[in-house]
């Protein structure tokens, strides 16, 4: 396929979503006939790895199997189990076929139970080789680009023995409007834009997720003004690159624009955005982020090094320097802006000064947090080819190196806070401690304070009382 002759849709496919709501039905009626038969509702479980694409991803699946008579469960002992997974690391691909082999052990006990596979790792042509080979217990493969096609493939495995299998390379279709079972009923992801055209030369993404396209701004809107109406107040709009989002849209805009257009959304509470390339960052939407009583207070603008050998090997097409002032212009007009990174360690050729680059970056910048990533070799990505892979125990020693600095850093940063009162949107009982609730700040960073169920999804002010590292211990004043 040639990707450049490509016209690609922005807006929703209402042809094929009226398609797809007809195998809804009829997969709604396999599935009463699967109720009869069990003489119980039939439970399903989606599990996620990986991004917030892939959690949205997660929503679309859930709402289809609602709406067609499965029944929600957290564990996998259930008749239909789905894994939506995630190939940026190998690490990722290694915990899918751990957990596959106890799935064969619940299936072998439930021999009416499903088991579908998605997402980026089902693109890749030797997974699906390997699993057709190793794992022929599974019942449905589906990739990135026909999600929405779902109810359509369930049909197909209530009609078919053996595996049922649909992987396209690309798609020019956006379906958008099937129904979601949403995580939280008070805030939302949004897709903006799908794919990417960076080709940041360790990175999957591009091959398993094709290439970039946005959708059309009025039905971003839409949605978002749907999701209002239905108790959201944060919304995370979500793309592998927002900055360069609208770019094959008829009529162009930026993202700095469709920023203040949603900003006018009334009864919407926070915006927050997902995720920025440091190329394409431009002084306008600094500027609409500044002028914001919406947009949240944190910026999460991948760095992955701070080398500038290592920058043009990864094909990230900024330098240390350039990427230091757009940090230090961001503190300088936005001050009470956090700063969040990722930062891969060990591509091929780093060497310790490669890495004291790096961290003398994570010092100037001093981000508030950071997720750092021993680099994972991709197959097909033009990393992999490289020659000079860094040795396994030189990489695990500047990893340390550089996570320290991090914790370091991030502290001090995140403790500057302490004694403030901030507003929190309160998401979930604490974890750990029962008469704790966990809410986020404005920057993102996490609050635990006395409170109970009741006050989920509303915003309270908190006083910031203990600094933890990356959260604080407060109490609602
Ligand atoms: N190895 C390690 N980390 C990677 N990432 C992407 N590809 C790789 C890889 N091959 C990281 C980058 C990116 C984040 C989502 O995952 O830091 O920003
Ligand atoms: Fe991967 Fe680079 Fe695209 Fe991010 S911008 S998804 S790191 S290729």
């Amino acid at each position: 396929m040639n990707n450049n002759t490509l016209k690609f849709d922005t807006h929703n496919d209402i042809e094929e979503t009226a398609r797809q709501q007809k195998f809804m039905e009829k997969a709604k009626a396999y599935v009463e006939e699967l109720t009869c038969k069990l003489g119980r509702k039939p439970t399903y479980c989606v599990t996620t790895f990986g991004c917030q694409m892939n959690a949205r991803d997660s929503e679309k699946l859930a709402g289809i199997l609602n709406y067609i008579g499965y029944e929600k469960r957290e564990e996998e002992q259930a008749d239909f189990v789905i894994y939506n997974t995630c190939t940026v690391r190998d690490n990722a691909n290694q915990r899918v076929y751990g957990r596959l082999g106890f799935l064969h052990s619940l299936k072998k006990k439930n021999p009416d139970m499903k088991i579908a596979l998605c997402g980026c790792m089902m693109q890749e042509q030797s997974v699906i080789d390997k699993i057709r080979q190793s794992y022929r217990f599974v019942d449905l493969i589906f990739g990135t680009h026909n999600i929405y096609k779902f109810a359509e493939l369930l049909c197909a495995t209530f009609e078919n023995q053996g595996m049922v299998i649909d992987i396209w390379e690309e798609t020019t279709k956006i379906v958008e409007t099937l129904p979601l079972d949403r995580k939280y009923p008070f805030k939302s992801g949004t897709n903006i834009m799908f794919g990417c055209n960076n080709f940041c030369s360790y990175c999957i993404v591009p091959y398993v997720r094709g290439r970039e396209r946005s959708r059309a701004p009025e039905e971003i809107l839409t949605e978002i003004e749907g999701l209002v109406a239905d108790g959201v107040s944060e919304i995370m709009l979500l793309g592998q690159n927002v900055n360069s989002y609208g770019a094959n849209l008829e009529e162009p805009i930026s993202f700095a624009e469709l920023l203040r257009k949603v900003e006018q959304i009334e009864g919407l509470h926070r915006i927050r955005f997902m995720t920025s390339h440091p190329k394409d960052l431009s002084d306008e939407l600094i500027q609409v982020m500044k002028e914001s009583k919406k947009v949240c207070r944190h910026l999460h603008l991948p760095v992955q090094s701070g080398s500038n050998k290592i920058l043009e090997a990864m094909n990230r097409r900024y330098t240390k320097e350039s990427y230091l002032a757009l940090a230090e212009k961001i503190r300088r007009e936005i001050p009470d802006m956090a700063i969040t990174t990722d930062i891969i360690v060990g591509f091929p050729g780093e060497t310790l000064e490669d890495v004291e680059d790096t961290i003398d970056v994570v010092r100037r910048v001093g981000y508030e947090n950071a997720f750092t990533f021993i680099y994972s070799k991709r197959t097909g990505t033009p990393a992999a080819a490289m020659d000079n892979q860094v040795p396994e125990d030189l990489v695990s020693k500047h990893f340390d190196m550089v996570l320290s600095a991090v914790q370091e850093t991030a502290k001090a940063q995140v403790k500057k806070m302490q004694g403030r009162i901030e507003e929190v949107l309160v998401e979930e009982m604490n974890e750990k401690d029962p008469s704790l609730v966990t809410g986020r700040m404005s920057n993102n960073t996490l609050v635990h304070f006395p409170g109970d169920a009741g006050m989920i999804g509303t915003y309270k002010m908190v006083s910031l009382d203990e600094c933890h590292g990356f959260y604080y211990l407060g109490h609602e004043v």
